[in-house]
């Protein structure tokens, strides 16, 4: 058979099985990770959490959106960018073509900061290893971090620096990163909401997005 994730044949001919066992494992440490954030006390966020938030979309995508942690309709939902920013989210996402099964999403934090306040350094090492690991398991091509928080903290983990402040010199600009990952920040969808002249350029990025999505798909 053919896995339907890794596009490898395998000599397990079920036509039952769809995924082989070395995927199938990455799915079963991601539903594990879910029980690890549920019992997480890392930091002292998971106290005032309703619900914590791991992800949403397909387990074996290549494109991971990360963003940077979740706000008020996530902590009710318990899923990530379901707010008026997830909303957007979705309508860029549709705009660059890309199939249900291509992106999962994720943030650099899985609880709620109080007030939505930017997370502290300390908040996102203690949530690092969660990220991480859900980078491993998902295997991404393409990771796209949604805003300035997102790209620092993610590009941090493979030891580079962004040393540019602003979004808009870091935006678009493409990261290579170990085992063909390309990384690519963008603006948050907030931010967009805010200031809706940044539509145009981040038109442009989610179009590259999509060019990058045909070459790996
Ligand atoms: N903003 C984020 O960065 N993440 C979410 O999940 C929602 C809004």
């Amino acid at each position: 058979m053919i896995c339907k994730r890794c596009k490898q044949r395998h000599t397990d001919n079920s036509v039952v099985v769809e995924y082989c066992e070395e995927c199938i494992e990455d799915f079963d440490a991601l539903s594990d990770l879910w029980l690890d954030v549920w019992k997480c006390r890392a930091c002292p966020l998971y106290e005032t959490a309703n619900k914590k938030v791991v992800g949403r979309g397909f387990w074996g995508a290549k494109i991971l959106f990360i963003g940077e942690a979740p706000g008020k309709h996530e902590d009710e939902e318990g899923e990530p960018f379901v707010g008026a920013a997830g909303r957007l989210l979705d309508v860029l996402i549709t705009y660059a073509g890309l199939p249900d099964d291509s992106f999962f999403i994720t943030n650099v934090l899985r609880c709620r900061p109080p007030n939505n306040r930017t997370p502290t350094e300390e908040e996102a090492k203690a949530c690092s290893s969660f990220l991480k690991r859900t980078i491993e398991y998902v295997k991404p091509k393409i990771i796209v971090t949604l805003g300035a928080t997102a790209t620092k903290h993610v590009l941090s983990l493979y030891k580079r620096e962004v040393t540019e402040k602003l979004m808009g010199k870091i935006r678009g600009k493409l990261h290579y990163l170990p085992q063909y990952v390309t990384l690519i920040p963008v603006y948050h969808p907030a931010a967009i909401i805010y200031n809706g002249k940044l539509m145009d350029v981040t038109k442009e990025d989610f179009n590259l997005i999509g060019k990058l999505y045909k070459e790996v798909a």
